[in-house]
């Protein structure tokens, strides 16, 4: 079964999964994102800080697809001090279309201490038909609570870290926008293999990796998708990408996500011993090196 969308808080359906650009250099991307679009990629994220708003636009032209067939994201990052309209409307030239599906403030750190007024710029780009809807990201429980004690339009998603080893602290913040009807999209949900592998949440996600005979990169995305969270991912290679399509046929038990919940709340414990490890090798290392060169001069 294939992903179903995701309904939003403004009448709007999200596709479930989406292709992000961040960190693809300028030369690749275009080729990149044309290859997860002729995968079956509905959706793709990218951001002004990105710098490849410009060959993200270039893949979805070269597609030949609908504007309506692709859900396109960008993000204000606040690049060089601009305000949110003069950057939407550059994001939207760079990405050569005439309209924005989801337009996200970056991070709560831009809108410099007033949520209220950047949110009301982002209310005026949605009322000038700039974008169809608009969301944050990277906000806390009390940035939304400051933002919606305010808004007209609600925000429809928040962008947030998602992986089992930060779960623990953002099941508040997912509980709170749950109840406010507000989706979450999870990014990085690769971590435990890309920069945190060896940890705790290995051996959960690999003993349910060979149990549904699927890779490990397929029930980290499934078990985000058990969060009613949107993927977003990437890769930069067609199998990879194919296996990310795949997980709307994943469906993980209960027993399956709690298992991985709770090796990645083990985590911190885990890191708190291997920075100890670290230090502790460190000291070993020059001990040695100076009992060297105290025996060397005698
Ligand atoms: N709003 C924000 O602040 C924010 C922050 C970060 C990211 N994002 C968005 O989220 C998107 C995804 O972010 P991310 O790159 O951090 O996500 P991710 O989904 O955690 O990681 C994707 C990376 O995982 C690698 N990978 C996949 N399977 C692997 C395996 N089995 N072993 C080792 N590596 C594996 C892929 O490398 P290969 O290319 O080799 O397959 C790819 O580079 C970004 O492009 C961006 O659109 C948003």
């Amino acid at each position: 079964m294939p992903f179903k969308d995701i309904q939003l808080n403004d009448g709007r359906k999200i596709p479930a999964i989406g292709f992000g650009s961040w960190k693809i250099p300028k030369d690749v991307c275009s080729g990149q994102v044309g290859q997860a679009i002729d995968l079956g990629f509905d959706h793709l994220d990218t951001a002004q800080v990105y710098r490849n708003e410009e060959e993200v636009g270039q893949a979805f032209k070269e597609s030949g697809l609908s504007r309506k067939d692709v859900w396109i994201t960008t993000k204000w990052s606040g690049l060089d001090d601009k305000e949110p309209k003069q950057s939407c409307e550059e994001s939207l030239s760079k990405l050569g279309i005439s309209y924005i599906d989801l337009y996200l403030i970056h991070h709560p750190r831009l809108c410099k201490g007033d949520i209220k007024g950047t949110w009301k710029k982002l209310e005026e780009l949605k009322k000038l038909g700039y974008v169809k809807s608009i969301g944050v990201s990277n906000f806390t429980k009390e940035d939304l609570q400051e933002l919606l004690s305010s808004c007209h339009i609600k925000p429809v998603v928040n962008q947030i870290l998602l992986h089992p080893y930060v779960i623990k602290q953002q099941t508040p913040l997912l509980d709170y926008m749950s109840t406010h009807h507000i989706v979450p999209e999870g990014y990085s949900t690769l971590i435990p293999l890309t920069s945190k592998p060896n940890g705790p949440v290995d051996k959960p996600v690999n003993e349910i990796a060979k149990r549904l005979n699927v890779k490990p990169e397929q029930v980290l995305l499934a078990w985000s998708k058990a969060k009613n969270a949107v993927i977003v991912t990437t890769s930069s290679r067609k199998e990879r990408l194919e296996g990310y399509l795949n997980v709307g046929d994943i469906e993980l038990t209960k027993d399956d996500v709690k298992a991985i919940d709770h090796a990645g709340a083990k985590g911190e414990l885990w890191e708190a011993r291997k920075q100890k490890m670290a230090a502790a090798s460190k000291y070993v290392v020059a001990a040695g090196l100076i009992g060297y060169l105290v025996y060397s001069k005698l």
